[in-house]
C-alpha cells in the first residue's frame, strides 16, 4: 500500500497502523530523511522511501511506478495557510490547491489504472470536518476539502462492480504539525487545543478499509457537525459557538 504525506502526522500513524497488519508500504513525502527514519521504525521489510512531490503528476507517477502494484492508495498530502481570504497571498491559496485538491487526483491517476486492471484496490482519500462545513480563516483550505469529499462521493459510485472502492475521511482536530508555522495565526478556539492524537485515526481507517466504509467521521462529534449542519447550516452555526465560542460562526444571519 502507499500513503502520501507519510512522513508525519496522520500519514505516519496510517504508515505505522497498516504496517503492523503486516502490509509492506510506500512512503511518500518531499523530504527523504523523514521517510527512513519512518522505514527503520516500521514492523515488516520491505518498505519503499519514495520522495515526490504530489503537485507534480509526473513526480507522483514515477513513485507509484517505482513502488509496484498499489494494494491500497491512501491521497493523505496536505498543506495550510490559515487567514482571511482578503489577506491570503495567491501563492499559498496556490499551494493549498495543488497539495491538497491536484495532489489527490494525481496520486489517484497514477494508481488507479493498476487497480482497475487488477480488478482490486482500495483509495482512501483524507479530506477533513472543513470539507463539510466552512471555518472562517479557512476559506480555500476548506475549498481543497470539500473538493476532495465532492470528487471521491462521485469516485466510489463510478467505480462500482470494478473491484476498485473508495473511502473519504473526514478527521478533526488532530495533534499533528500542520498548523505550526502558523500556531499564532490559529483562532482562540483552536489555540485551546482539543486535539485528539494521529494514532486512533490511523487504526480507525485500518478498520474502515476493512470494512469498505464509505466515509470515517473521527471523533466522531464531525458526523454530529456534518449532520447538523446539513439539516440547517444555521443549527450547525449555533452547535459551533456552543462547542467553539462565537469566534467559529461570528455572523448570525
Ligand atoms: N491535523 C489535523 O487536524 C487535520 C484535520 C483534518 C484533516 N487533516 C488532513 O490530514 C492530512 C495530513 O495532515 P497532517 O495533519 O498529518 O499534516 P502534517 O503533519 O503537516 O503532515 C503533512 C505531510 O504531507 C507531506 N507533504 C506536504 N506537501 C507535500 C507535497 N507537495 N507532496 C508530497 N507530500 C507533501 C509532508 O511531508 P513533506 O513536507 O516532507 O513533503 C508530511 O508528510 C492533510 O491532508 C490535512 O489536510 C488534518
Amino acid at each position: 500500500m502507499l500513503v502520501t504525506g507519510a512522513s508525519r502526522g496522520i500519514g505516519a500513524a496510517i504508515a505505522r497502523a497498516f504496517a503492523a497488519r503486516g502490509c509492506t508500504l510506500g512512503l511518500v513525502a518531499r523530504n527523504r530523511e523523514p521517510l527512513e527514519a519512518l522505514a527503520a521504525e516500521l514492523p515488516g521489510s520491505g518498505h519503499v522511501v519514495l520522495p515526490a512531490n504530489v503537485a507534480d503528476a509526473g513526480s507522483v507517477a514515477a513513485a507509484v511506478a517505482q513502488f509496484g502494484p498499489v494494494d491500497v492508495l491512501v491521497a493523505n498530502a496536505g498543506v495550510t495557510h490559515y487567514m482571511p481570504f482578503a489577506e491570503l497571498p495567491a501563492d499559498k491559496a496556490e499551494q493549498m490547491n495543488s497539495v491538497n485538491w491536484v495532489g489527490t487526483l494525481n496520486s489517484v491517476w497514477a494508481a488507479l489504472p493498476g487497480m482497475l486492471e487488477r480488478r482490486r484496490g482500495h483509495v482512501v482519500v483524507i479530506s477533513s470536518g472543513g470539507g463539510v462545513r466552512g471555518f472562517p480563516g479557512a476559506a480555500v483550505y476548506n475549498g481543497t476539502k470539500a473538493a476532495q469529499r465532492g470528487f471521491a462521493e462521485a469516485l466510489r459510485h463510478e467505480l462500482h462492480g470494478t473491484g476498485v472502492s473508495v473511502t473519504t475521511v473526514y478527521p478533526g482536530e488532530i495533534e499533528t504539525a500542520l498548523h505550526d508555522h502558523e500556531w499564532e495565526r490559529m483562532p482562540a478556539w483552536y489555540q485551546r487545543d482539543r486535539r485528539s492524537p494521529p494514532g486512533p485515526l490511523g487504526e480507525a481507517i485500518v478498520e474502515a478499509v476493512e470494512k469498505d466504509r464509505r466515509e470515517l467521521f473521527h471523533p466522531p462529534i464531525v458526523r454530529l457537525l456534518r449532520v447538523v449542519n446539513g439539516i440547517s447550516p444555521a443549527l450547525g452555526d449555533v452547535m459551533l459557538r456552543r462547542i467553539l465560542g462565537r469566534a467559529a460562526a461570528p455572523r448570525r444571519r
